[in-house]
């Protein structure tokens, strides 16, 4: 009888002690889930980012529509793939809130000389929707990601020539 009434306010004592921490475990579990996780996190991290960007790269070197722009043909001679892949994952990670740095030049710097049209643009688009098709990456990460490359447009393609 004793210790049955020892062991239920044990228990009391207990249950006192612990509820406080509990709560805040609670809490912080809630918090937790309220945040929400970043497009990097979601596309899975550097991993599939870089192996998703090399598969773009490698579509997007060989192909003959762009390729016939002299100035985009050049560079590819020039530029090794590796290269691109390197600065074009660094950059993804960095726009989608991963923990990288892009060091390479700018938009405008890299492309300028490539007088890159709007009908290249789209071929590019089409490659790159191609490539997360292929990847599997879901509906609404490719929309952001589109989304991304859409606001690099105005650097890279070049101005309509104004007519007059
Ligand atoms: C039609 C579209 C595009 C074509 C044909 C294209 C092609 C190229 C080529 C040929 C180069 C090497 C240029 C050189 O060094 O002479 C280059 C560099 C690069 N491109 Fe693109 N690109 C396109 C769009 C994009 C987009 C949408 C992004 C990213 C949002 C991008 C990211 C880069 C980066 C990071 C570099 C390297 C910059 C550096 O050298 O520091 N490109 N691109």
């Amino acid at each position: 009888m004793i210790r049955c009434n020892r062991s239920l306010l044990a228990a009391a004592v207990l249950t006192l002690l612990c509820l406080p921490g509990m709560s805040q475990i609670a809490r912080a579990q809630d918090d937790a889930s309220q945040v929400q996780p970043t497009l990097y996190q979601r596309l899975g991290g550097l991993m599939p980012i870089s192996v998703v960007v090399s598969d773009f790269i490698d579509a997007l070197v060989p192909d003959p529509m762009l390729n016939a722009n002299p100035a985009i043909d050049e560079a590819r001679q020039q530029v090794p793939a590796a290269y691109l892949k390197y600065h074009v994952t660094a950059l993804v990670c960095q726009v989608t809130a991963g923990p990288c740095q892009y060091h390479g030049r700018t938009m405008k710097e890299s492309h300028s000389h490539l007088q890159i049209t709007d009908s290249e643009w789209q071929r590019m688009v089409v490659i790159f929707t191609e490539t997360l098709a292929r990847h599997q990456v879901p509906e609404r990460e490719t929309a952001e990601l589109l989304e991304i490359i859409e606001s690099t447009r105005a650097d890279i393609v070049m101005p309509m020539e104004s007519g007059g």
